[in-house]
């Protein structure tokens, strides 16, 4: 590990992949929709997997990854356990910040807003388009809780795959949440630490843009 971490110490990243010069747009989510799609050509592993950072009752902050898995109406959704950690969290404080890294491109997007649930039937229609494990699996964790024996975890499944046949509807604990984003940051590496950094911030209705050093 020593030996990984000097060569952490020594080693450079070049970043040499593009700048943000070209866009003159005022509106984050084109600029946002431009670079998810770049990353889907680029190859980027995961695209649209995010860090999820909530804060607690404590101000304890704590993050963890989740997909993206809809923008609907500028709101960007992801699902989970409602019972969670995270949902927790949400429940007393519905401050997130969700980041983005998309190394291919030497780009990470950051985005703060309001988190609040999505309506049940949209929660509805995303659980049904799950395979029929993922569902049973929904109903199975209690995400986030101890769990002393793995087996008692595989026994649940087992028990709950023998007991719904073809229909499992969404259990009321499992479900979307929606972010409403007040502030987008793109960062785009470029050579000698000369970063692009643009960000929008909502202010009175309206996205106020600037330029941070990098
Ligand atoms: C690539 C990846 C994608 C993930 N996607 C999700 C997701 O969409 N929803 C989810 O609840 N957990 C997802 N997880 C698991 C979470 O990171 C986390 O372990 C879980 O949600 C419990 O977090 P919490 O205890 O902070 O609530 C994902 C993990 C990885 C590594």
């Amino acid at each position: 590990m020593k030996k990984i971490l000097e060569n952490f110490k020594k080693n450079r990243h070049e970043f040499e992949h593009g700048h943000l010069e070209g866009f003159d747009g005022d509106n984050p989510y084109e600029l946002f929709e431009l670079w998810m799609t770049e990353s889907v050509e680029n190859e980027e592993n995961e695209p649209n997997a995010f860090v999820l950072s909530t804060v607690d009752s404590d101000h304890q902050p704590s993050s963890r990854i989740v997909y993206l898995k809809d923008i609907i109406e500028k709101q960007f959704v992801f699902y989970t356990n409602y019972n969670s950690k995270k949902g927790k969290d949400i429940a007393t404080n519905d401050k997130v910040s969700m980041l983005f890294f998309w190394p291919n491109s030497s780009r990470q997007v950051r985005i703060q807003g309001k988190c609040t649930k999505v309506a049940p039937e949209v929660s509805d229609a995303y659980f049904n388009l799950r395979p029929r494990g993922n569902r049973l699996g929904a109903w199975a964790s209690d995400q986030s809780d101890e769990l002393v024996h793995r087996t008692d975890l595989e026994k649940k499944f087992m028990d709950l795959n023998n007991q719904f046949d073809e229909e499992i509807p969404r259990p009321d604990h499992w479900g979307g949440y929606q972010v409403e984003p007040t502030y987008f940051e793109f960062w785009q590496g470029r050579p000698s630490r000369l970063h692009d950094r643009v960000v929008f911030e909502r202010v009175d209705n309206a996205w106020k843009i600037k330029r941070l050093n990098p």
